[in-house]
């Protein structure tokens, strides 16, 4: 037994991934037993090797990475977000190679497993695409019922969409995966762009961390394209590093404020494919709702950030 919550990040790194990521390992909270990758922001091979690369520039290349799927469960994903997280995903950084190799089981194999063997309730933080955890509902039911919590990042309330004006990136990645694993009644927290936009890392909160040392350093550099974007295309000097945000929520429950609300996903073809329909009339007890995340204070956000990942260097 221990004391630290197990944890699996599914995930498809990209620059706010590798922060998530980096943020899990330097929280005491949790244990990271397993990462799981999914095709996303670049293609699965290069996602896949971007997580045991960020493993390894943390020490931590004992990890187990698995790659799961390529492509979204129907349609394929129209476009990828190379221009936002570089070509290679990571901002155009090239991280050292890790020495380990990826795990030969397939995502939802490493999962399952890892659900059904663990006495404690596992937490899984899904930060990409969610095709993995619908495969894993359609797979092995029986281990996604083990899941002690999903810390979702995607969607949005009431902000539109960063990707289509009604879809956020993740969600319009694979919209009929998300629709089954919001109405599975996993227990799910969803994290949207409504919390995710007001929290903003400055360029002086990047400085902290890179300051502390290599890691830190490394995590700053990664980061550099995601603030030369931001300011180029809004005039912004700080990035909204969505996946970190979900991960707090994973980290320390309750960071965030949520409410129990339906939700269902657009899956039609039109122009609202992939938006997050959350109802927001009242605030429902059925079985199959979804926390919501609506509440957020970004400074104290910022700041656990901030300080965890300057503890990194000193591991
Ligand atoms: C989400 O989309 C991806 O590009 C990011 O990594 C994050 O998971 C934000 O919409
Ligand atoms: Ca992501």
């Amino acid at each position: 037994m221990t004391d630290r919550t197990p944890l699996v990040i599914d995930t498809d790194p990209g620059i706010d991934d590798a922060l998530a990521v980096l943020l899990a390992l330097a929280s005491p909270e949790v244990d990271l037993r397993l990462v799981t990758t999914v095709h996303g922001n670049v293609e699965l091979a290069q996602v896949t090797e971007n997580a045991l690369r960020v493993l390894h520039l943390a020490g931590r290349s004992d990890v187990p990475v698995a790659a799961g799927a390529r492509a979204s469960l129907i349609h394929p994903q129209p476009e990828r977000a190379g221009h936002v997280h570089g070509a290679a995903g990571l901002g155009g950084v090239e991280l050292p190679p890790s020495p380990a190799a990826v795990d030969p089981r397939p995502a939802v194999v490493a999962l399952a497993e890892l659900l059904l063997s663990s006495p404690e309730p596992v937490t899984v933080a899904a930060i990409g695409p969610l095709t993995n955890i619908a495969l894993l509902l359609a797979v092995s039911p029986d281990a996604a019922a083990r899941i002690g919590r999903l810390v979702v990042m995607g969607g949005s309330a009431g902000r539109g969409g960063n990707v289509t004006a009604a879809a956020e990136f993740n969600i319009w990645s694979d919209p009929e995966a998300a629709q089954a694993v919001f109405t599975s009644g996993l227990p799910t927290v969803l994290v949207g762009l409504d919390v995710t936009l007001p929290t903003v890392l400055t360029v002086e909160g990047i400085a902290r961390f890179a300051a502390a040392g290599p890691v830190g350093r490394s995590a700053a550099a990664i980061l550099q394209q995601y603030v030369d974007h931001a300011r180029d295309a809004y005039g912004t000097a700080g990035v909204v590093v969505h996946d970190a945000l979900a991960l707090t929520e994973a980290i320390v429950p309750g960071t965030l404020g949520t409410v129990r609300r339906d939700v269902v996903v657009d899956t039609t073809l039109g122009a609202g494919r992939g938006q997050t329909l959350v109802d927001r009339r009242s605030v429902s007890a059925a079985g199959t709702a979804v926390e919501v995340a609506e509440h957020v204070d970004p400074a104290a956000a910022v700041e656990f950030l901030v300080s965890r990942l300057a503890r990194l260097d000193l591991a």
